[in-house]
């Protein structure tokens, strides 16, 4: 059926011209060319309607994403992880690349002091600092379950999550703290069969956070004028680490591997691919690493089988 005016108009002039044809005996076939006219018009028109509706539904997708990126950016601007990476990575300024060249390994320290690593403090060489943390209480006492209980037994502990301090899930398929502390037992062991999972979060709750620091103290080769986040991260699982990215974080990172290995593998942001390059190595449970990740690329992973447990924070 012709749907606007004008092809209301038409279709009643061909009716006419069909109905005068018919009254002077003209055969079927031309009759069906008579219709083939309004239908093709009315073929025309639905192909308009559908290209205006896809142009439509087009634009509406667009500025969707354009408004859902604009909306991330500015939530992301203080978070450990952005949550739209090319977002910062398209907006992040261009690197000097003096900052890697000729750097394929990290500078590893033994028993340093605060003023021997005043030096180091602020180089932008990834660096590790060897049985740094093994006197923390954390190496012996930190597990899931104890962190478990804490979270369960602190009113308020999971909405100071949703309050203030980002949770990781990485690779994970648990999207919460609350998800991690009610997985089955065979999970949280790794057991055979089982997914792997790894996860981060930031300690925000005042008495978790008051808690948990009876286990650890920032590492004391740290420069003591340095400015310091008010609380640290832990992050814990097994076998799949985090993976390649910049952290949008506004000072140094340090992490003290508190149990089990980790392996880290570093890169140079892309623009310097052609001067700078990437490597890996290797830490130990008692280890602290120290690495400016705004400007490294970095990705971890933890060797089959083992679990790992780390502190981490910023300096600056
Ligand atoms: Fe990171």
């Amino acid at each position: 059926m012709c749907k606007n005016n004008e092809n209301r108009l038409i279709k009643k002039r061909l009716r006419t011209v069909q109905r005068q044809a018919i009254e002077r005996g003209l055969d079927g076939v031309l009759l069906k060319q008579y219709d083939f006219i309004c239908n093709y018009n009315d073929e025309v028109e639905t192909k308009r309607t559908n290209k205006k509706l896809i142009a439509g539904i087009l634009s509406a997708f667009i500025i969707l994403v354009l408004s859902v990126s604009f909306v991330n950016s500015i939530l992301s601007a203080r978070c450990l992880l952005p949550s739209n990476y090319l977002v910062w990575e398209a907006t992040r300024p261009l690197a000097d690349c003096s900052y890697c060249e000729n750097v394929t390994k990290p500078i590893i320290l033994w028993n340093v002091t605060r003023q021997e690593f005043a030096s180091y403090a602020f180089t932008p060489r990834p660096i590790i600092v060897k049985n740094a943390i093994k006197h923390w209480r954390a190496t012996k006492e930190f597990s899931f379950n104890m962190f478990k209980r804490l979270y369960e037994q602190t009113a308020g502990s999971y909405e100071s999550l949703e309050e203030g301090c980002q949770f990781l899930n990485f690779k994970t398929d648990l999207f919460s703290l609350r998800e991690v502390f009610s997985m089955p037992e065979a999970r949280v062991r790794n057991e055979e069969g089982e997914k792997p999972w790894y996860v981060g979060w930031g300690n925000c709750h005042p008495d978790i956070l008051a808690k948990v620091r009876q286990y650890y103290n920032i590492p004391e080769f740290l420069p003591e004028d340095a400015e310091f986040p008010a609380t640290e991260n832990i992050f814990f699982g097994f076998e799949i680490g985090a993976v390649m990215h910049l952290d949008y974080i506004p000072r140094l990172m340090w992490q003290g591997q508190v149990q089990g290995n980790k392996t880290w593998l570093v890169a140079p942001v892309p623009e310097c691919d052609h001067v700078c390059h990437k490597f890996q190595y290797y830490v130990e449970p008692g280890d602290v690493v120290l690495l400016d990740t705004r400007i490294w690329y970095h990705a971890t992973s933890i060797p089959k089988g083992q679990f790992s447990l780390t502190v981490q924070s910023e300096y600056g």
